[in-house]
């Protein structure tokens, strides 16, 4: 007889049980290959369908992305954003029609968690802010992915972690044997998603397995670890976890620098708030 931790995984592990994306979503996240396919395609592409770009459009100009100027087209903000910063933000409008329905608070933990890495990124002069924010903005997919197939079942995850004292990741662990990293980075790949956003959701809560972007990986982890402490949103753990030591190192932080991006980020969420507010 298979275990209940065996059958979870399996169920959870397979294409099938994947959420089911908008056609023209995943015929955008495989367009954009490499910059392959011109920037003209890929924006007619997101143009031809009306709720995707207006979707798209509040999303390049929420607070997150801190930008100057407003942006009023797909193409520019496929010019201003790049095309892997682009590409989860389409996967990003399908993400929060997800959450919105019951877990607004796992939706404004990844906004915030978007801004957060914004201003990390920009104060560290990191390079592509905007693609690291968006990184950040799909951290936690993986449970999104969990809850929507466990249903009821996520519940008792969450009570589980409160009552035991245990970290998300621990509580799925115990009843699935991977943790919501893990499910994102693999559900990342099916999608298509670009190793930049791949390596930041999978690593983000082990900063040791991360290999080829480190730098992203660093600032997306500690964004999630200053949100949460801020009290922004709802991730699901019951505490705040510490910042690892090798994104001391990585990100060469101090307790000066700390305390300078605390405040900013601070700062910032007030407005993040309204947003959110505005697009539920
Ligand atoms: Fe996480
Ligand atoms: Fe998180």
């Amino acid at each position: 007889m298979k275990s209940k931790q065996t059958s979870f995984l399996e169920i959870i592990k397979d294409v099938r049980s994947l959420p089911t994306i908008p056609g023209i979503i995943m015929e955008i996240l495989s367009s954009i290959e490499d910059d392959k396919a011109s920037f003209k395609e890929v924006s007619d592409l997101i143009a031809m369908d009306q709720t995707l770009t207006t979707r798209v459009l509040r999303l390049a100009n929420s607070p997150f992305y801190s930008l100057k100027n407003n942006i009023s087209t797909v193409s520019q903000a496929m010019l201003i954003l790049g095309s892997n910063a682009i590409k989860g933000l389409v996967l990003s409008t399908f993400v929060f029609e997800m959450m919105k329905k019951d877990a607004m608070g796992l939706w404004e933990h990844a906004l915030g968690a978007a801004t957060a890495a914004n201003i990390i990124a920009r104060e560290l002069q990191v390079p592509k802010p905007e693609e690291i924010s968006t990184a950040a903005l799909l951290h936690d997919i993986g449970k999104v992915i969990i809850r929507a197939r466990l249903k009821e079942d996520y519940e008792g995850l969450l009570l589980r972690a409160e009552e035991k004292d245990m970290y998300m990741r621990e509580a799925e662990m115990a009843l699935l044997d991977t943790d919501h990293a893990e499910i994102g980075a693999w559900a990342g790949k099916v999608w298509n998603l670009p190793d930049e956003l791949v390596e930041p959701i999978a690593c983000h809560h082990d900063l040791a397995r991360s290999e080829t972007h480190q730098m992203k990986t660093a600032v997306v982890h500690l964004a999630d670890v200053l949100i949460k402490a801020s009290g922004f949103g709802f991730s699901g753990d019951p505490f705040v976890p510490p910042i690892q030591d090798a994104a001391y190192d990585i990100l060469e932080l101090d307790a000066n620098r700390l305390e300078r991006l605390i405040e900013a980020i601070e700062t910032k969420l007030i407005e993040v708030k309204a947003f959110s507010n505005a697009i539920q």
